[in-house]
């Protein structure tokens, strides 16, 4: 089999994230591979998607797990060569999946060539232009020079022992780049064809909206406003979704069209409104931009019917699909949201704080609801790697096994992101229940729980009412029927609570958040249900996708 021909494949994929890290461990080393990726495409192809988005895989010393490149033109050892990433494109490809790696282009790792040269050559020098170097204010230079902070916690800046102080909006090993040194812009577009030269399919655009920085490096606003305590919006902050950003895309577009197919950009642009998110994917700039509303919004059918009719507008009037996604390597596993009270969580920026006792089963029906409402919108969706287990966030790591850089810059007050990156289970009772092979020597980077085995890809299989059916289930209904994927949607009258929606040809999709069960409508049959519909009864928390 070779890629499906339907042009432009990326209004309606469905694309797969592989945090690498943590989805299948081919050397035995207790660390996800690109041998372990190979290996499994088989089940990616069961599944049905139509794309692996696969998280950082450059030489990285890992300070944010491979968010922190050292040479982007290199696999890091960890993780393979970049041989076998030519042959798992290659691979990938046959059986029908596109391959989209993660560019990291905000910053690089503090050990890049570039920033150890502009360390060497001191303060002043041509090679410290390459970053944001600044002297401190204050006596002697001592304070940082603006009042930025860090995302992971702290000052954003750092001082070196020569005086000068340096940006890094993530961890100190993350110096941000200088996105108005011509350096900079020829550097990563050559990156850019590199990868395409190799096979990829497109990137995924990490901090898309972080690149450009104030030229004064003026004080930031406080991230929480001070008069009505509600989040800072970032229009016109100092480094956050500045409009000069797109220049650097419409730039990257044009690279993009010079090869041959078609090659896609999905931006992970935190944009404070759908309009503002809406200017990443004009027609000469980026093709997608992640929905991080959607992600972002509780259970609760004001809340996403307001977010899917605001996506829809402002992405439909720039003429770009949407792209749906509840889950990703940075927030708490949806099962574990959506299982507890929807009026908590999500504070003051991006980051969510689990509130309140967990209520597992109801997270997992939502989520298996939340599923078939998100495959049935309009546009392209993601599915992050165990999101079609129905893994919950795990929430017990031992402290002493916390990774994430987030845990340790915010002074142990916040545990981080390790807890939606635990490894996946495949097989077999027991940990590493086959994330590795048998005769590994190293166990899974973090530890998987002892309670997974009934998450595992083997346990689920052929298992009627299982997640991983439900998903099956509907990705091939998905790719058969005509009215999904890109397109449009008309809601239908529905009760306070219930959405329903028609896509044409003939399929309607109901969403019960209302607390009463609701008599489905009038239907040819039933497509797929997350949950029992017997009688024609439709229960709180389940959805339904009709053929009409
Ligand atoms: C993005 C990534 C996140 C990483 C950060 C810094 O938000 O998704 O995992 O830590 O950028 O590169």
């Amino acid at each position: 089999m070779s890629l499906p021909d339907t042009s432009p494949w990326w209004r309606s994929a469905v694309i797969y994230q592989v945090y690498i890290r943590s989805f299948a461990d081919g050397d035995g080393d207790g660390v996800g591979d690109i041998a372990g990726i190979r290996s499994r495409l088989p089940y990616l192809k069961s599944l049905g998607v139509d794309a692996i988005w696969i998280n950082p895989w450059y030489k990285s010393p890992m300070a944010d797990h491979g968010y922190d490149v050292a040479d982007f033109r290199a696999i890091d050892g960890l993780f393979g060569t970049v041989a076998e990433a030519e042959e798992l494109i290659a691979e990938a490809h046959r059986h029908g999946i596109r391959v989209v790696p993660d560019l990291v282009p905000n910053h690089t790792s503090d050990q890049h060539i570039w920033f150890q040269q502009a360390l060497a050559a001191g303060p002043g020098s041509p090679e410290r232009e390459r970053y944001v170097f600044r002297a401190g204010r204050g006596p002697g230079g001592s304070l940082p020079p603006n009042n930025w902070v860090s995302e992971f916690g702290g000052p954003a800046w750092t001082r070196l022992p020569d005086g000068d102080w340096y940006l890094h909006l993530f961890a100190p090993e993350q110096p941000d780049l200088n996105w108005q040194h011509p350096d900079v812009h020829a550097e990563f577009k050559d990156i850019l064809r590199f990868w395409f030269a190799r096979g990829v399919d497109g990137f995924r655009i990490d901090v898309a909206h972080g690149l450009v920085k104030h030229p004064e490096l003026p004080d930031a606003p406080a991230r929480l406003d001070p008069v009505d305590g509600e989040p800072h919006r970032h229009v016109d902050h100092p480094h956050w979704d500045r409009d000069e950003v797109h220049d650097i895309y419409r730039a990257w577009r044009k690279v993009a069209d010079e090869f041959e197919g078609d090659r896609c950009f999905v931006a992970e642009a935190w944009a404070d409104t759908p309009e503002r998110l809406a200017a990443y994917v004009r027609a000469d700039a980026l093709h997608t931009a992640f929905n991080f509303d959607y992600l972002k919004a509780s259970w609760d059918p004001d809340d996403l019917r307001g977010v899917i009719d605001a996506s829809l507008a402002m992405l439909g009037a720039v003429g770009a699909p949407a792209t749906w996604v509840l889950s990703n390597h940075d927030v708490t596993r949806h099962p574990s949201r959506y299982g507890r009270s929807s009026a908590e969580g999500w504070s003051g920026g991006a980051r969510y704080t689990p509130c309140g006792p967990l209520d597992l089963a109801l997270g997992t029906r939502r989520a298996r609801a939340a599923a078939l409402l998100t495959l049935a919108l309009p546009g392209g969706a993601y599915i992050y790697q165990g999101e079609e287990l129905g893994l919950p966030e795990v929430e017990d790591l031992p402290e002493d096994v916390l990774q994430d850089p987030i845990w340790e810059r915010s002074g142990h007050t916040d545990a981080g992101r390790d807890g939606c990156r635990v490894p996946i289970p495949w097989s077999g009772r027991q940990p590493p229940y086959g994330f590795s092979p048998d005769d590994a020597t190293g166990s899974p980077w973090l530890p998987q729980p002892a309670d997974w085995s009934g998450f595992t890809v083997e346990a689920q299989t052929g298992e009627p009412g299982s997640m991983l059916e439900l998903y099956r289930d509907a990705l091939r209904l998905r790719r058969a029927h005509p009215a999904l994927g890109d397109g449009t949607l008309t809601w239908l009258d529905a009760p306070p609570g219930v959405l329903a929606f028609r896509r044409e040809p003939g399929f309607v999709c109901v969403v019960n958040l209302s607390a009463t069960p609701y008599a489905l409508p009038e239907h040819a049959s039933v497509l797929l249900a997350s949950a029992s519909v017997e009688g024609g009864v439709l229960a709180t928390d389940a959805a339904v996708w009709l053929d009409v």
